[in-house]
């Protein structure tokens, strides 16, 4: 019987981390492997294992987590590579090594210096090296849109007679068109003398924004297994994204012929969701399926047509992908056992004391806000999520009290208490968002940079919450944090506090003290003048 599932190999975690402004920590990442595993994903790239201790770190922490998917470590062809590969994943109940070469001449010659039959031998004894290791060898043939196809074709008969049982072929620069890339894994599907003994494998890059188009070309031609990442985050223009493969062969079953695969796509909008508020990276409007206009019909001849049938202007529906149109609203009358089922139905399992904890925050936040959406209440809960290693170690705002206008320097009073103790420090600022952060690098005694700043209401009306992402940097690293409130000063001291926390976690062991830097830059001088590309002048 001819194979018809596509199986979805999601890189987010590797391909799509690499990308500037994605890096997760590994608390992150963990978080993000159960909701991949959730969404249905066959197979998910955890990382690079050999890349750093971090890396393998959270490769293995995800292979000790992940029950159902097929946990991958990428690695070169390399024998060292492999090793960490095969030692991170050995306790997945499903792991895989996923290892590279490339073989375009352009790479050969200038990356590798390496000639084609030198490749060929490293690709036998690699293959079969890794083999020896782990049942299941994935092997890419890294630039294969670029590369001569009777090569690309040998390449792939010798990782197969070595055991590989995936051969990928990845777009790596985002070169090839949807015919170029059709007629490339046709072929090899088609000479490939030992190709019924592993499945094709497509891997696109979006760099002229074909990289879907590409991915459901090959599919067409063969190819078995997608490569790709939530909302397409990657390497420079990014990945093609598991969501527009995946909707799209379900809205196009017609033209695609019925392929199957395991993917919930009613997880689709949750986990796009997760992922923007682990990284801080807001999903784009237009973004397609998961984009906040999305479904959304603005003009009046497509809402007339809407309202009498859906069809005219939806081709899928919100439901299908997660995005529910009915918010539940919760006020200040809702009691505890209403607000923990709605937390549940947003699929939160809270133990009694977060259930405890974030009631008295919905209740604070119902006495400011008349209707407290769904919307309001994933925020709540996820700012609430970033807790640092010991939670007497962290700074938690206590009180502040701003003085600000237009012919005038701001001025913020902030206090804060860690464990029994209180600090309050007052600063001046352009802006009062300026002055309070200030005020708390003043307390924390540990300049940093502030290397962005985003405000963004979580909800249409006027008393809105806003949500505040911060990412800091220190010579350590950089550190995001998110905060709401309907206040957007104290929204951004939350924020701002919630990544200082993780900062000194990080540093100093949660030590906090004013001996400790020797940072380059400081929030203050950056924003006095110091040349740094920080944001919040005049706020
Ligand atoms: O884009 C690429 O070629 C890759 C490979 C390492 C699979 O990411
Ligand atoms: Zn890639």
């Amino acid at each position: 019987m001819k194979d018809r599932q596509i199986r979805f190999f999601d890189t987010t975690l590797r391909d799509g981390e690499q990308a500037p402004g994605y890096s997760m920590t590994l608390e992150e990442k963990v978080r993000m492997a159960i909701q991949l595993e959730a969404l249905g994903v066959d197979v998910m790239e955890a990382g690079f294992a050999i890349a750093s201790p971090g890396d393998f770190e959270s490769v293995r922490q995800i292979a000790g987590t992940v029950k159902m998917a097929t946990v991958a470590s990428l690695s070169r062809a390399l024998a060292k590579d492999i090793d960490a590969a095969a030692e991170a994943v050995n306790g997945a109940a499903h792991p895989r090594i996923h290892t590279f070469l490339a073989t375009s001449d352009l790479h050969l010659k200038y990356k590798l210096r390496m000639t084609r039959e030198t490749a060929l031998e490293q690709v036998k004894k690699m293959v079969a090296y890794a083999r020896g290791k782990c049942a299941e060898v994935e092997f890419s043939a890294e630039d294969a849109s670029r590369t001569d196809i009777d090569f690309l074709c040998r390449v792939a008969e010798t990782a197969i007679a070595a055991g590989a049982c995936v051969i990928n072929l990845p777009d790596t620069v985002g070169y090839s068109t949807p015919e170029e890339f059709y007629a490339l894994v046709h072929a090899v599907h088609t000479r490939v003398p030992n190709m019924d003994r592993a499945i094709l494998s497509v891997h696109c890059h979006n760099d002229l924004g074909l990289a879907v188009a590409n991915s459901l070309a090959g599919i067409r031609a063969g190819a078995r297994q997608a490569e790709c990442t939530i909302g397409g985050i990657g390497e420079r223009a990014g990945n093609a994204a598991l969501e527009e493969i995946v909707m799209g062969l379900r809205t196009r079953h017609d033209y695609y012929k019925d392929l199957s695969y395991n993917v919930r796509t009613t997880e689709i909008a949750k986990t796009a969701q997760l992922l923007s508020r682990i990284t801080g990276v807001k999903i784009a409007p237009n973004k397609a399926v998961v984009g906040a206009n999305a479904f959304a019909h603005e003009s009046g001849i497509h809402q007339h047509g809407v309202m009498a049938n859906a069809k005219t202007y939806e081709i899928m529906t919100p439901e299908s992908v997660g995005v529910k149109n009915t918010e539940l609203i919760l006020g200040k009358h809702s009691g505890q056992h209403a607000f923990e089922a709605r937390m549940a139905d947003l699929g939160y399992s809270l133990d009694a004391a977060a259930a405890a904890r974030l009631f008295s925050e919905f209740k604070k936040l119902a006495d400011r806000k008349k209707t407290v959406t769904d919307r309001d209440l994933v925020a709540l809960v996820e700012a609430s999520a970033q807790v640092s290693s010991d939670p007497d170690k962290q700074y938690v705002l206590e009180s502040f009290v701003v003085n600000s206008g237009n012919k005038m320097s701001s001025t913020a009073c902030v206090t804060l208490r860690r464990g029994k103790k209180t600090y309050k420090e007052v600063a001046l600022g352009t802006g009062p968002v300026f002055a309070s952060i200030r005020a708390v690098e003043k307390i924390i005694h540990h300049p940093f940079a502030l290397e962005d700043y985003q405000i963004q209401a979580v909800t249409e009306h006027r008393d809105a919450l806003g949500e505040v992402s911060v990412k800091i940097s220190d010579e350590t690293g950089v550190y995001r944090g998110r905060g709401v409130s309907t206040d957007v000063i104290e929204g951004s001291i939350l924020a701002t506090l919630a990544a200082v926390n993780r900062m000194l976690d990080e540093t100093q062991g949660g030590l906090g003290t004013g001996a400790a830097s020797n940072a380059q830059h400081s929030f203050a001088n950056d924003m006095l003048g110091g040349g740094h590309t920080d944001k919040l002048e005049d706020m």
